[in-house]
């Protein structure tokens, strides 16, 4: 770690990414991998996971917003990128320029982004979002047939896939996602029945796929199981086979021994019960460590064991009990991966906070240094 100045890091395995991406490959068949890398990677770093989801067989990339798109580009990643959302007007030049698949699902967008398409003199690739239930975005199915014809019907536009999102994809027991298919199936028989399928119709996210609800997508928009994290606690079972790419690591950067009774941490809400050594890590809520771990039983592993945060995590250091045990300045400490037997995943956290793996790794912040590293299985 003698390269980065800081003692706190994210550990990326690129080896697990393309470990992943294989196992998913393999899993979609005929339909293709389009590695979700917005948010910049889901935190493990957009350029660097898109190249390697790239080298292990995905066929695009799926991102939030056009500047992402246009980070992959700048990197000179020419695969194909879909920006999953309508983006504000003043991205559209760049987005053409770029020769990003677009998706729209607007009336109004679909005439600015094709103006502006004629100008610059370039064909727009589309897809069409249609919301079968999720409500988040994505024209009404009802509409849906009206927007396929004003797409078709603008030579600016080339109409190369029509898709939707599973709101509830990761919860097994819920039958929302065979409604929203039905919905969607019956859109695409229709077009069938029109001859205005495009190349593309897609459906599913790392949960469908795991649950192997794919018969109908060609394309796969995978996030969270390229990162090795189970979308929700009841997909784990059937995400066993992927590996967790990134851990968040530390150097223990002081060392007190503590009597039973002091306070530890703003507030001084916790006290100790016996005589303690407690270690400070220096990383904190700015960098994506929740204020309020410790109240949740949030742990480290120091010494291959697991030692509970003790006090307020601070903005950029959080200390730890480590009871009786000898620690110095400069230990390692691991707050997400494993060491020695013990391991705390990214959902065990989550599951502390009554969230989801995804926010926890989304939100290591942009100062924790990432380093890259390629293991084998
Ligand atoms: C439209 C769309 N497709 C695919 C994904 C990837 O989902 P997941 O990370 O659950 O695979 C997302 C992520 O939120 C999304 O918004």
């Amino acid at each position: 770690m003698n390269s980065i100045n800081r003692w706190a890091w994210a550990e990326v395995d690129l080896g697990a990414i393309k470990a992943n991406v294989d196992v998913l490959v393999k899993k979609a068949g005929r339909a293709q991998i389009w590695a979700t890398v917005k948010a910049n990677g889901y935190g493990h770093g957009a350029v660097e996971v898109a190249r390697a989801a790239l080298s292990a067989g995905a066929g695009g990339l799926c991102v939030a917003l056009a500047d992402e798109a246009h980070q992959l580009r700048q990197a000179k990643i020419l695969a194909p990128i879909l920006i999953v959302s309508e983006q504000p007007e003043i991205a559209f030049e760049q987005m053409l320029r770029d020769e990003v698949v677009a998706t729209l699902y607007n009336e109004t967008t679909i005439n600015k982004y094709s103006a502006v398409a004629e100008r610059l003199g370039v064909v727009g690739k589309v897809h069409l979002k249609v919301d079968t239930g999720m409500h988040r975005v994505g024209v009404p199915v009802a509409d849906a047939m009206a927007r396929v014809e004003q797409i078709n019907a603008i030579d600016s536009l080339q109409l190369d896939g029509i898709y939707t999102h599973f709101a509830t994809a990761d919860l097994p027991s819920h039958d929302a996602t065979a409604m929203q298919q039905r919905r969607f199936d019956e859109l695409v028989a229709e077009l069938d029945r029109k001859k205005l399928r495009p190349k593309h119709v897609h459906t599913s996210n790392s949960a469908a796929l795991l649950r192997n609800l794919t018969a109908t997508t060609d394309i796969v928009r995978v996030g969270i199981a390229i990162y090795g994290i189970a979308p929700s606690n009841e997909t784990e079972d059937v995400a066993g086979r992927l590996r967790p790419a990134m851990s968040l690591q530390a150097r223990v950067s002081h060392v007190q021994h503590l009597a039973a009774g002091e306070g530890v941490s703003y507030g001084l809400r916790k006290k100790l019960e016996r005589s303690a050594n407690i270690a400070t890590l220096p990383l904190g809520y700015a960098d994506g460590v929740p204020r309020r771990l410790w109240s949740v039983g949030g742990e480290v592993l120091i010494g291959g064991k697991r030692c509970p945060i003790i006090g307020v995590v601070t903005m950029d250091q959080l200390m730890v009990d480590c009871g009786d045990a000898e620690i110095k300045i400069g230990d390692h400490a691991v707050l997400i991966g494993s060491q020695g037997n013990e391991t705390i995943s990214a959902n065990e956290i989550a599951n502390r906070l009554e969230t989801i793996g995804y926010e926890i790794v989304c939100g290591i912040g942009a100062r924790v240094p990432r380093v890259y590293v390629e293991n084998k299985a």
